[in-house]
């Protein structure tokens, strides 16, 4: 059984389904590719494991592949040519359907190329992923990292359905699962406190991989990303809710050049200095502060960085944070568990108290 919820942004509303198996379910992808020209985008890993399997799905389609290299170092302009220059060769035209199989990376690339090809043409996000489940493959947001800055070149562009088959988690290493779990207490956090206590009753069957804890953790991550990009779709106030713990995980991953952490692992180490910080300026009580750390510790994430974080660096690298508006360091900070608020009124001595411990 699959779980559908949809994402209701007016004419570019679509459908989201949760579930095992969908890869092979030709009625999740049918109903949503136009014409009769198909062009996947997956990468060198991913294409092994999961490629046939979709490609006899789409048996009914004129179906090509594009397989780029794997990690984001390759989420660059060099690589969206090589799709362009695919979609091109291949001649797909105005009514040909992307679909990215794969994670974040695939998901960014391939949403960008079809915001670009030919003005915009239609695609689908197949996440494979915990964290592009939950997160990358919901939103809109698409783009490529430029040499001096990550996801410095993109456009919002909406999928037409998202497939996010459980079953594909199965083969995903362990760190990445994890990686992506943070994420999924985030959304707890930020704004459902019921959800967060759903989180610490299920975490042994999460961490199993148990199918039914798995759809319901998935899909209840995507209705509140859903909630708050329907509210807010290109981040002006709201959207910036989904930055909790990302102002110090952005930092901490730039000062160790995006090699000591993934991504999930930065932004847990990050929730727990927010909600450290909430607690610190009493928005937050200790108990629910403790509440997040542990739950983040239990799922096998770090909670604290590797090395001393060295203050200076660590203001200085959050002050070229992107949510810096007008020079006033914005931060996403708890109100408690399933509140958070977005403030600009933290002072520079209260951060050098936090990043000393
Ligand atoms: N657009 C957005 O709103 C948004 C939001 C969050 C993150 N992102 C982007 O997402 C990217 C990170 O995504 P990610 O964490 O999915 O990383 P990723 O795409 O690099 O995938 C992680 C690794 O897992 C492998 N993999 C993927 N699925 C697998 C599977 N089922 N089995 C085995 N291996 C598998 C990949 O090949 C890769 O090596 C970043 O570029 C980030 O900027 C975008
Ligand atoms: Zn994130």
């Amino acid at each position: 059984m699959a779980e559908r919820l949809d994402v209701d942004l007016g004419d570019r509303a679509y459908p989201i389904f949760v579930g095992a198996s969908l890869l092979g379910d030709s009625t999740r992808f049918v109903p949503y590719i136009d014409g009769r020209q198909v062009f996947v985008v997956t990468n060198e890993t991913i294409a092994p494991l999961y490629l046939d399997q979709l490609r006899s799905t789409l048996g009914e389609f004129d179906l090509d592949v594009c397989i780029i290299s794997d990690g984001e170092r390759h989420k660059t302009l060099e690589t969206y040519l090589q799709v362009i220059d695919e979609l091109m060769a291949r001649r797909h035209n105005r009514t040909t359907t992307l679909l990215a199989l794969g994670g974040g990376v695939v998901g960014d690339i391939t949403g960008f190329v079809a915001a670009t090809y030919q003005r915009g043409v239609a695609f689908l996000q197949i996440p494979t992923t915990l964290l592009a489940q939950v997160d990358s493959s919901v939103g809109g947001k698409t783009g490529v990292n430029h040499p001096s800055g990550k996801n410095m070149i993109g456009a919002f562009h909406q999928p037409r359905c998202v497939v996010a088959d459980t079953s594909v988690l199965g083969s995903l290493p362990r760190r990445e699962y994890l990686a992506g779990l943070a994420e999924v207490i985030k959304y707890g956090v930020i704004r459902d406190a019921e959800f967060f206590a759903w989180l610490e009753a299920n975490l042994t069957a999460l961490l199993d991989q148990q199918e039914a804890a798995l759809v319901h953790a998935i899909t209840r991550s995507c209705q509140i990303k859903a909630e708050v990009v329907q509210a807010d779709e290109r981040e002006s106030g709201e959207r910036a809710l989904l930055n909790f713990g990302h102002s110090f995980g952005h930092a901490l991953e730039a000062l160790t050049r995006y090699e000591t952490y993934l991504h999930g692992e930065a932004v847990a180490i990050g929730m727990v200095m927010a909600v450290d910080l909430s607690a610190r300026i009493g928005w937050m009580s200790d108990t629910d502060a403790g509440r997040v750390r542990d739950l983040i510790e239990a799922a096998g994430l770090p909670v604290q960085a590797k090395t001393d974080v060295d203050v200076e660096p660590m203001l200085k690298t959050m002050g070229m944070d992107k949510k810096v508006v007008d020079g006033q360091l914005r931060l996403v900070l708890s109100r408690g568990i399933g509140h958070s608020e977005l403030t600009d009124k933290v002072a520079e001595s209260t951060l050098r108290a936090l990043f000393r411990g």
